[in-house]
Order: structure tokens, then C-alpha cells, then sequence
């Protein structure tokens, strides 16, 4: 089959036909899958024999969680200056460097630790307002291993500073800071699912996909995943995303139909087959009826022209009266006709014509022929004026 040659052993297939008669047609694979030779390899975002749905949900595993901790700590050895306001002078910058490698070896035993970030300095001797930024491996439990790395951070610069009040003010390292005004303000993880959800999704479909916690879990979805609050019940039937939304594919089982936006509607069928079958039978009683009628009508016109052709006969058997002769060929009026009236004005005309024929002389007879119209049909009649 499809082009395939037989080698004397074997099919030798056409690329991408399959089976040993070359009867599997290659699949078609669409949005971006590949054909591997037996299946389409679909991108991340489609699945299916063809890559034609689009995924309910995408994998998001984050890499990593930032979290950032507000601190306050108050450095005793040094000097407060207007220019520290200034982020730009070389006192900030100087002073920058200073706390940052002061805090580098605070923190050194946690891998997490990244850097610290001065966002305020206030006088007294120089009160330190900073984030520090700590980077940790997603973890599913990611909340509580950064508060176990807060706690952490917080018993190392508890420990710094306290040394620094032990050490009875001779400062000895960096800086030196007065334990007292340490203090652990605030605790932000900085993970934002939602961000990686839609741009996993790409542009098209990004609006489609959203974030749904299960058991803690971020999970990137479609309302088209079913087990979860924003899960779209289709009822029975097949939801799919579509670039206009998710939608609902209903089901039609050997008993019933099922229609509307979530194929909430279910119909017996047995039901729409009665009253198919209802109407059909009342159509055929008023079909019946209208061929009765039709029928007997077209009987009755036939009956009629048959009588006018009986009479149009009658006058056309003897080619008609030529100028000057009259003939009367009789009235030979078939047993069909019995309309009463007819025999009646046929004989009448009979007696009529028998009278005139009696009485011609010498006349010269015009001969005009008229339609008349009996019964809807139209014929011609000749007519003899002596
Ligand atoms: C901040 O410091 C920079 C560099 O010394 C200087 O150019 C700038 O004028 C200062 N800005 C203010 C507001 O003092
Ligand atoms: C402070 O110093 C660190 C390391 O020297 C540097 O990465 C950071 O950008 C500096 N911050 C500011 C505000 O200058
Ligand atoms: C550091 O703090 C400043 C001031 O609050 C802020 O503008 C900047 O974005 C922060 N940098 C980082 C890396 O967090
Ligand atoms: C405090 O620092 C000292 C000296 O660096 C160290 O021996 C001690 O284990 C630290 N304590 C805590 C709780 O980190
Ligand atoms: C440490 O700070 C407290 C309160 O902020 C203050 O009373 C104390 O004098 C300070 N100690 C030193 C050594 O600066
Ligand atoms: C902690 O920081 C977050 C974000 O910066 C803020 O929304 C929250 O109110 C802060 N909490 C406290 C107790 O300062």
C-alpha cells in the first residue's frame, strides 16, 4: 500500500509509512510535535496521538526561592556622616563594602546566604537598616526551610553582635555592633509561581493557565485539570483548552445526549425518538390525506377533458363542416358521460341541429372557432353560423 515496493521478501515502505504492507499512514503531528519514526514527540505545552490538545497542566518546579530577611543592626565603631544619605559618595560606597564583607563572614557557615543589601542608614552611631538576601533550592517544603535558615541567620547575628559586647568594646574585627539594637523584623520568601505558571504557558495560552495550591503544592493548570476548585465539571464529557478558553466536548452515550456550556443538559434519547416519531406519523396521516385529495381532483379534470374530447371528437371526425355543407355525424356520446345536464343540452342541441338541418337552403355558412374554458380547461369549439 502508499507506494511501497515488495523487494521479494519484504515491504520496502515510503519514509514515515509504517506496518508490513505500508498500511500505516504517517500521523500528522501538529503545534511544533515531531514524527520519531512511531509516535509524535510533542512539544512541552501538547499532548495526544497527533499533539492536538493542549496540556491541562505544566511542571513547574521552580529552581529556586529567594527570600529576603529586614534586619536592623547599629554599628558602634564608626562615625555618622551626611554623606553615608548619599548612595553615590564614596563614604556609602566605602562603608558598603566594609558591612557587606563584615556580614560575608557572619553568615559564611549558610550556604543560602547570598548578600545583604543596605536600604537605610540612620545616625546613632550608624544604625543599619539591610535585607539580607539569602537563595535556596526549591524544595516542595520550601516555606520551613527558610525560616530554618532565618532562625539561622538570626542566632548568627545575634552571636556576632553579642561577641562584640564580650569583647568588652575593643573591636577587633570590622565592625562592631551594640547587641541590643539587633533586631529581626521581617521574613519575605520572594517565589512568585504565578510568574513562572504563565510564562510556561507561552503567550497564547497564558491566560488560560493559573496557579491552584494542592496539598501546599504550586500547581500550574488549566480549568480543564480535573481535582481542583477552578476544575471545570464537563459532565461527562471532554474538556479542552482552546485559544478562547477551555471548553466542554459533550458525551452522547447508547441513552442519552448531553448539550450545554458543561453538558448539564442530558436528553433520553428514547425520548427525542418518540416525538421524531410522533411528528413523522401525524406528517404521514396529512400526506395521506393530501394524495387522497389530489387524486380524486385529478380523476374529476380527467373526467371532464374526457367528456370535451369526446365532444371536440364528435366535431372533428368528419373535418368539419367545409363552407357550405352541414353534416351532422350524430352523437355518439360514450356511456362515461352522465352528467344529466350535458345529455340533456346534447340532446337538445341534437334536436336543435336536426331542426336547422332540416331548414338549410341555400346559406353560406361562416365557421369561427373560440376557447372556451370548462372546468379550468381550456378547449376550442367551432362554431357554424348559417
Ligand atoms: C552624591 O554623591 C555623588 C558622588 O560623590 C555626587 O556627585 C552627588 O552630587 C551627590 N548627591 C547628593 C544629592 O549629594
Ligand atoms: C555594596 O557592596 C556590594 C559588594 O561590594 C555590591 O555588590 C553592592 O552593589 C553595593 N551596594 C551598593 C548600594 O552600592
Ligand atoms: C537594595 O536596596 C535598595 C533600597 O531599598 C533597593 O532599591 C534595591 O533594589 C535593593 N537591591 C536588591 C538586590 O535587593
Ligand atoms: C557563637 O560564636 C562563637 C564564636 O564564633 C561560636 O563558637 C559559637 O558556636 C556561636 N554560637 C552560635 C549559637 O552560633
Ligand atoms: C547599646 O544600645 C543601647 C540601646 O540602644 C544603649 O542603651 C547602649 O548604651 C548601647 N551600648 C553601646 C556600647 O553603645
Ligand atoms: C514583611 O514584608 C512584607 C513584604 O515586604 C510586608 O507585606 C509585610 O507587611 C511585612 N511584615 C511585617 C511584620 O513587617
Amino acid at each position: 500500500f502508499n507506494g511501497g515496493t515488495w523487494n521479494g521478501q519484504a515491504c520496502e515502505c515510503p519514509p514515515d509509512y509504517g506496518g508490513d504492507k505500508c498500511q500505516d499512514e504517517p500521523a500528522v503531528c501538529q503545534n511544533g510535535g515531531s514524527w520519531d519514526g512511531i509516535k509524535c514527540v510533542c512539544t512541552s505545552l501538547y499532548e495526544g496521538s497527533k499533539c492536538e490538545t493542549v496540556v491541562s497542566s505544566i511542571d513547574i518546579e521552580p529552581e529556586n526561592v529567594s527570600a529576603q530577611m529586614e534586619l536592623t543592626v547599629k554599628v558602634t565603631n564608626q562615625k555618622f556622616s551626611q554623606e553615608l544619605l548619599n548612595r553615590s559618595s564614596s563614604e556609602f560606597q566605602k562603608f558598603n563594602e566594609t558591612f557587606t564583607k563584615q556580614m560575608d563572614i557572619i553568615y559564611s557557615g549558610i550556604p543560602e546566604y547570598e548578600t545583604v543589601n543596605i536600604t537605610k542608614l540612620t545616625p546613632g552611631s550608624v544604625v543599619v537598616e539591610h535585607d539580607v538576601i539569602l537563595k535556596a533550592k526549591f524544595i516542595p517544603d520550601y516555606k520551613e526551610f527558610i525560616n530554618k535558615i532565618a532562625k539561622k541567620v538570626e542566632e548568627k547575628i545575634k552571636n556576632a553582635t553579642q561577641e562584640q559586647i564580650l569583647n568588652n568594646d575593643t573591636c577587633t574585627t570590622l565592625l562592631c555592633f551594640n547587641m541590643t539594637a539587633t533586631k529581626v523584623q521581617n521574613i519575605s520568601v520572594t517565589y512568585d509561581p504565578e510568574e513562572e505558571c504563565r510564562k510556561k504557558a507561552g503567550k497564547d495560552f497564558a491566560e488560560h493557565f493559573f496557579v491552584e495550591y494542592k496539598d501546599e503544592r504550586p500547581k500550574c493548570i488549566t480549568r480543564c485539570m480535573p481535582g481542583f476548585k477552578a476544575s471545570l465539571n464537563c459532565n461527562f464529557g471532554t474538556c479542552r483548552l482552546e485559544r478562547s478558553g477551555p471548553r466542554c466536548y459533550c458525551l452522547t452515550t447508547d441513552t442519552e445526549w448531553y448539550s450545554g456550556e458543561t453538558c448539564e443538559f442530558s436528553t433520553k434519547k428514547s425520548l427525542v425518538y418518540g416525538l421524531l416519531g410522533a411528528v413523522g406519523a401525524v406528517v404521514l396521516v396529512g400526506l395521506v390525506i393530501l394524495l387522497v385529495f389530489v387524486l380524486r381532483s385529478k380523476r374529476e379534470v380527467k373526467r371532464q377533458k374526457s367528456k370535451v374530447n369526446q365532444l371536440y371528437q364528435w366535431h372533428e371526425e368528419d373535418g368539419g363542416p367545409a363552407p357550405g355543407t352541414f353534416q351532422n355525424a350524430g352523437f355518439n356520446i360514450s356511456e362515461g358521460i352522465r352528467n344529466s345536464q350535458w345529455t340533456q343540452n346534447i340532446s337538445k342541441a341534437n334536436k336543435q341541429t336536426n331542426k336547422a338541418q332540416n331548414k338549410i337552403v341555400e346559406s353560406n355558412p361562416t365557421i369561427s372557432i373560440s376557447t372556451i374554458n370548462i372546468n379550468g380547461l381550456n378547449t376550442s369549439v367551432k362554431r357554424v353560423d348559417f
